[in-house]
């Protein structure tokens, strides 16, 4: 099993990437940092506990992160998951594990030393947390087997700008210290993350369901369809937290990637440019169904409401 940290900002499909990543057999989940991102950072700790609680995780610890970006003022996302971040959830775990007093940067690090060479970091949320930690320990991307980050709007547009995805966006200067620090990474972006959705039929086919991930999806997804009245959205933490349990579930492109911080109207744009040694990997296409079976056969979430040939539309 490989070991792994998740750096997350829970948040909905942030939920569900704890959920997925506990349920892999490829995946050994060792700790879970927590930043400023979809809520603040003292509800995204709460929410993170509480999901990994939900799944009797209780022994893996969770550490808090940056209370906000590194230059700039948090901006939320709660009018997409919610006021508690969590879609209005209604899950009460038996118990509780436990919050660290070490933060998450230093987590981070102590982690990376310990595993060195074989941990494998997953970032769900802004960057912060890791860009302080490459300041606290610059041969960081030493350590690290691989980075995933969810994040970047490659070939397609953003979700917040027309050129930027929420998780650069919020914090670009960090992105652009992650990307220029030589880490080993795959960038899951915008490009394949919204191939893969979860669907207002399939949750209505959860209703009454006792298995957790299906519960968690069901209670977690109620902002969304009860409020919002939206018909679907996308699973990007949960692709990302597949792909770094297997990585080919993704082809791309080796390439240098340049996150760009300002003027204001492209902050948070990322550009890549083809070199065929680089260490970063930009995800293009994604095996968008056997994500779909991964969901299915260890979270419990039956498929998209539509025919398979059909789940690669990347409808926004
Ligand atoms: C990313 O932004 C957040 O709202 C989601 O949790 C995901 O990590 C998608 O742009
Ligand atoms: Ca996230």
């Amino acid at each position: 099993m490989i070991p792994v940290v998740l750096d997350v900002d829970t948040g909905v499909d942030d939920a569900l990437a704890l959920g997925l990543a506990l349920a892999l057999p490829e995946l050994r989940v060792v700790a879970v940092t927590t930043v400023a991102g979809n809520v603040d950072v003292e509800q995204a700790t709460q929410n993170t506990r509480r999901v990994l609680d939900w799944f009797g995780a209780v022994s893996i610890p969770v550490a808090r992160g940056a209370s906000q970006p590194l230059l700039r003022p948090h901006q939320d996302a709660r009018e997409f998951h919610g006021t508690d971040g969590l879609g209005g959830a209604m899950l009460t775990p038996r118990r509780s594990g436990p919050i660290l007093d070490t933060a998450a940067p230093e987590v981070m690090v102590r982690t990376a030393r310990r595993y060195a060479g074989s941990l494998r970091l997953v970032c769900l949320g802004p960057l912060t947390n890791l860009a302080m930690a490459v300041r606290l320990e610059p041969r960081l991307p030493e350590f690290i087997e691989r980075l995933i980050v969810m994040g970047g709007a490659f070939a397609v547009p953003g979700n917040v700008t027309p050129f930027a995805e929420f998780n650069v966006w919020s914090d670009p200067e960090a992105a652009h210290i992650v990307a220029e620090a030589g880490f080993r990474t795959i960038w899951v972006g915008l490009d394949v993350t919204t191939a893969v959705r979860f669907y207002r039929a399939v949750r209505e086919s959860l209703a009454g369901s006792n298995l957790p991930g299906a519960r968690l999806a069901y209670e977690v997804s109620r902002w969304a369809f009860d409020q919002r009245g939206i018909d679907s959205f996308a699973l990007h933490d949960p692709v990302a937290v597949a792909v770094a349990a297997q990585p080919d579930l993704v082809t791309g492109e080796r390439a240098v990637v340049q996150v760009l911080t300002s003027p204001n109207e492209i902050r948070g744009r990322t550009v890549w440019r083809a070199q065929t040694h680089a260490p970063a990997l930009v995800a293009q296409e994604l095996h968008t169904q056997a994500v779909y079976k991964l969901l299915q056969e260890r979270l419990g979430l039956p498929g998209g409401e539509e025919e398979p040939t059909q789940w690669d539309d990347h409808a926004p």
